[in-house]
């Protein structure tokens, strides 16, 4: 019912979070979405930017996937959905509410090879013994990304866990500008991985990273 009225007017329905603050479900044209107080968290904007980054990608090599940030799980449905990709799925999220509202609200619970795990995902990539084929970071509090995902420790995590030939997707900021701090990971990641593509203003917002091997 909530569907079809959202055709007329949007219907929304808060949720308090205490790491997230008021996060907002709406129905909007049919279509649900996952809001925080100033940004799109899942099922909009943010699911077209990651699939602009997804598209770069040859999924064909991809047997495993990691992903730091399930918010309500917009990427897992655009990877089974549209790229039709059934591979496993490690998602990391630090919010119980979000990983709550992603089971109950956008049925995540019904999806196979999908493992979800309530941590820090500094702490996750600290102590994970795995390797992925491909790492999306999309790590959020509202619009900011917080402080430990743009420093260099919180890399060399990251790259210890890609396998030789894997692939780095990074939401990288909803800034007009690049700060110094993503400068910084940008220089790290390219004498690191080899090969850095930094794509700006994707949907006219993020910035998008994508690294991969030559
Ligand atoms: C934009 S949402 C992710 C959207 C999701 N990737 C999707 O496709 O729908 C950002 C998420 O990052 C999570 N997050 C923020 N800080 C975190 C941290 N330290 N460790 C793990 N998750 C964190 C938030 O709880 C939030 O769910």
């Amino acid at each position: 019912m909530a569907r079809i009225l959202s055709y007329l007017y949007p219907i929304t329905k808060k949720i308090e979070s205490d790491i997230n603050g008021t996060l907002e479900l709406t129905w909007h044209n049919g279509k649900k979405h996952l809001n925080s107080k100033n940004a799109n968290y899942s099922y909009g904007s943010l699911q077209q930017i990651l699939k602009f980054g997804l598209d770069k990608v040859d999924l064909t090599k991809v047997n495993s996937v990691l992903l730091l940030g399930l918010g309500g799980g917009s990427v897992i449905e655009t990877l089974r959905k549209d790229f039709n990709h059934q591979k496993p799925i490690t998602a990391v999220d630090i919010d119980p509410v979000i990983i709550e509202i992603a089971k109950e609200e956008f049925q995540l619970s019904t999806i196979e090879n999908l493992h979800i795990v309530c941590q820090d995902a500094l702490e996750f990539t600290k102590s994970t013994h795995k390797t992925f084929d491909l790492i999306i970071i999309d790590l959020f509090i509202d619009t900011q990304v917080p402080d430990q995902f743009l420093e260099i420790p919180f890399w060399k995590q990251v790259v210890a866990l890609k396998t030789s030939s894997g692939v780095i997707l990074f939401n990288a900021s909803l800034e007009p500008n690049m700060g110094s701090k993503l400068t910084t990971v940008i220089h790290f990641l390219k004498s690191h991985v080899f090969k850095v593509a930094v794509y700006e203003k994707v949907n006219h917002t993020n910035t998008i990273i994508l690294t991969s091997s030559l």
